[in-house]
């Protein structure tokens, strides 16, 4: 039995490699939310928030269960006009276990004395664990383990294992477990004056030992079906117990009653099973769930194949690093939140991968162009995600072909913020939460996300051989982007240019020249050398399909030669000014705009990343100044290399002779004049000091990124969802930056610069349908390949041959 003097050894029990473990050993109330966020389970189906199960919304806790692609439109009156919000909808909870002893109401434990307490994200196994010991006002002392998964390996499970030890009494105990449908869009106080009301009940009920609750979405009308099985054991044993059935509008539970004695087991396992009418393959979501529910008899059934899942999952992804204990540890937990965002099942979940996870409901669950930094992550251990999350772009390109239309323009125009049905999601107005007002919001002419999506569909296709995909659907959405970047280019007779108005780079604090009345700018930079770079890039695409695929592809979308000659004069006539000392000017009148004064604004406000709510609250504008929300011209240099960059100038007429030196000056000029109000611009900071050999600038952004989310550096954003771009970032700098990795001239080269306190880093990766084991140290690195061949691998420029089951070493 277990008692209080041995409590500590079973409370022990589960200690296991620390870089594998995100552990708390105290209860911190101002720490909860955020603590939440990082122990979310998930399985690319659905996530579910480290709430503890007893706790419902309020200041400190914050149950949300998001299942991907179940939105709601809703609209709200603002300011006597109606907008409309499309949310990620916070689904029933599926959490609740609360308990009480003998004839007291239910308390969580955590409003008791709390005595002990463990909290712990098992990153190997999937597994969320929380280990409490409280004691009543009566001096009654419990123990809790509780043990939580989204299963990995069938992904409309979950289930919750509920451990209850009465330590110094022996009493009738209660527990409720339920299902909660009276849920809604609390999880973000910005947001609270919007319509958050998001579910309708549908029907609830108990059918033999199972509790059934099915809701719709109010507009989108998505039917989503829970069922759940709670099953009692005492010290392992079956138990059996009396059930009451506990009805309050849409949520359903049960009350287990049970005579509990001191130092035993009380072990509640509930097993949930999940659908919604977006399932592909499933006609009714209310009796899947129920026929899933019925296959399974107990936690471990769900437990085992979920484990052995992940530990496939972690077979591919993982990163081993020694001698940062810090780093090894977030490089788990980064790698752990992307594949509990988008996983193996998105192949059969039509849904894109939104900016902040299935984490929470900042930005309301949308989709941005964070896949940019999110790809290279699936690319090279899971491609079949990469192709998932293009495949749920190809199906919105008729919205994204609207959409330009509507705009005036050809092709496909996809839109900055979107969510299920394609649409454009961008606010119309904005929440000023430093000034309390609305304030026009032009942040959807970032018109670039078509940019990154023609790049990551190009990257997808050239690391992972897929032609199948590229023939039967990236070749169209690439030729459909082109289209749409050379409609919005105009020629200019007088300036003998292709220009581009009306958009915004990636800093979104600039929106419009200052003093215009039209929103968006011309001619930025970053945005008018990638449309020289893909347009150049289709044009050898499509010279280099097979004829067949070629013919029927020009006749699917009837392209004209017209087009391709107007496309190929682009790439040498697109307007790009650099002034005389190679600063290439972010946009259009740039250079002209006024210095600001940084120190003034750090000494008022201290933190002054969100320099756009200061200025604008002291009725100023941040289009007047030379400032950034995060890396704009820099972004080039994130996605090309120097060189590329150089060629692409030379062609517009533009000679610069060093390309170092070029990234150099225009480094050193942007960095001091931006804010990183986004952490996405430390990423791109630190990646591109590869090229300088910067190695201590680039750790410093890189520990930065690598701290933002587990320790919410930003102040509050993590607890409303992860940032999966900076979290794929961080993996990116590891791979690109300090193990060097890359295939830029389409081989696989690598030219390590590890962190000075580094000893190793050894990792697998995926390119051209082949697996590299690499295995970097201070000095050399080793490579085996997992096929039957010899494949080539560069480094500092020199050819090696790798065969198959001999690793080569190559001394760097
Ligand atoms: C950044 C965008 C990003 C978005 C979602 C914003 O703060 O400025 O670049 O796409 O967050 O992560």
């Amino acid at each position: 039995a277990i008692s209080i003097k041995n409590l500590d050894n079973w409370f022990r029990k589960g200690v296991k490699e620390d870089s594998w473990h995100l552990t708390y050993y105290s209860f911190n109330k101002e720490e909860e939310k955020l603590r939440e966020t990082l122990c979310t389970v998930g399985n690319g189906y659905f996530g579910a928030r480290g709430c503890f199960e007893a706790e419902n919304a309020s200041e400190t806790h914050y149950p949300g269960t998001y299942i991907a692609g179940v939105y709601n439109k809703t609209p709200t009156l603002v300011r006597g006009r109606k907008i409309f919000n499309n949310d990620l909808v916070n689904c029933p909870n599926w959490l609740p276990i609360e308990f009480r002893i003998g004839n007291k109401g239910y308390i969580s434990p955590l409003n008791m004395e709390v005595l002990n307490y463990k909290q712990d994200l098992d990153m190997h196994n999937g597994i969320m664990e929380r280990f409490i010991t409280c004691r009543d006002s009566a001096g009654r002392i419990t123990t809790i383990h509780t043990r939580r998964i989204a299963s990995m390996f069938n992904p409309h499970y979950a289930a919750i294992q509920y451990e209850i030890i009465p330590l110094n009494y022996i009493e009738k105990i209660y527990i409720k477990s339920s299902i909660n449908g009276n849920v809604e869009n609390t999880g973000v106080d910005r947001y609270n004056n919007l319509n958050s009301s998001h579910l309708k009940l549908v029907s609830k009920g108990k059918t033999d030992d199972i509790l059934h609750l099915a809701v719709d979405t109010s507009h989108s009308k998505t039917r989503i079906a829970m069922n759940s099985k709670t099953i009692v054991y005492e010290n392992n044993s079956l138990k059996y117990a009396k059930r009451t059935l506990l009805e309050d509008r849409a949520k359903l539970g049960e009350e287990i009653e049970i005579i509990a004695k001191e130092g035993r087991i009380y072990t509640i396992e509930k097993l949930v099973s999940i659908y919604t009418s977006l399932d592909k393959n499933v006609s009714n979501p209310e009796e899947a769930a129920r026929e899933d529910i019925s296959k399974v008899n107990s936690f471990r059934d769900i437990l085992e194949p979920h484990i052995k899942t992940w530990h496939s999952l972690w077979r591919n992804a993982n990163i081993t690093i020694s001698g940062d204990r810090f780093i090894q540890k977030t490089a788990r937990l980064h790698t752990y939140h992307l594949l509990a965002t988008a996983s193996i099942h998105n192949k059969n979940i039509d849904a894109g991968m939104p900016a902040r996870g299935l984490h929470g409901e900042a930005y309301r669950g949308h989709i941005f162009w964070d896949e940019l930094f999110i790809f290279p992550f699936y690319n090279q251990y899971f491609p079949e995600i990469t192709r998932s999350l293009l495949m749920y772009r190809y199906r919105r390109l008729k919205a994204a072909k609207k959409y330009a239309g509507d705009n005036g323009y050809k092709g496909a125009m996809y839109p900055w913020q979107t969510a299920d049905d394609g649409s454009e999601e961008t606010q119309i107005i904005h929440y000023n939460p430093v000034s309390g007002k609305w304030g026009p919001d032009s942040s959807r002419r970032q018109r670039h996300v078509s940019i990154a999506i023609f790049y990551n569909i190009w990257e997808y296709c050239s690391t992972s051989n897929d032609l199948d995909f590229l023939h039967d659907y990236g070749i169209i959405m690439l030729l459909e982007i082109a289209r749409f970047w050379a409609s919005i280019a105009e020629y200019d007779e007088a300036t003998g240019k292709y220009h581009i108005k009306g958009v915004m780079g990636p800093d979104e604090y600039h929106e419009k020249a200052p003093g215009s009345k039209e929103d968006g700018l011309t001619d930025n930079a970053y945005t008018n050398i990638m449309v020289a770079w893909l347009l150049d890039k289709t044009l050898h695409i499509i010279d280099g399909l097979p004829q067949k695929v070629k013919k029927k592809v020009i006749k699917t979308i009837n392209l004209k030669p017209s087009e391709t000659d107007k496309w190929k004069a682009i790439t040498y006539k697109i307007n790009v000014i650099i002034d005389k000392n190679e600063i290439i000017s972010q946009f259009n009148g740039y250079l002209e705009l006024k210095e600001l004064n940084w120190e003034k604004y750090r000494k008022k406000y201290g933190n002054i990343k969100r320099l756009d709510r200061l200025l604008k609250a002291e009725k100023d504008t941040p289009d007047r100044y030379k400032v950034a929300k995060q890396a704009d011209t820099l972004m080039l240099f994130y996605l090309l290399a120097p060189e590329e960059i150089v060629s692409i100038l030379k062609n517009l007429g533009q000679d610069i002779k060093d390309a170092h030196k070029l990234l150099k000056e225009n480094y050193d000029y942007y960095v001091k004049r931006t804010s990183h109000g986004s952490t996405l611009s430390m990423i791109v900071h630190s990646n591109i000091l590869k090229y300088l050999k910067d190695s201590e600038t680039a750790w410093e952004w890189f520990t930065r990124c690598a701290r933002s989310d587990i320790y919410d550096t930003q102040g509050g954003t993590t607890i409303e969802g992860i940032h999966a771009g900076v979290m794929a970032g961080t993996l990116n700098i590891i791979m690109q930056n300090f193990a060097g990795i890359s295939h830029s001239r389409e081989k696989l080269e690598i030219n390590p610069r590890l962190p000075k306190h580094w000893n190793r880093l050894s990792f697998r990766i995926l390119y051209k349908e082949n697996w590299y084991n690499i295995e970097i140290t201070r000095s050399r690195i080793k490579v085996r390949v997992e096929s039957e061949g010899t494949l080539a691998v560069y480094s500092k420029g020199k050819r090696y041959t790798v065969a198959g089951s001999k690793p080569k070493t190559i001394q760097y």
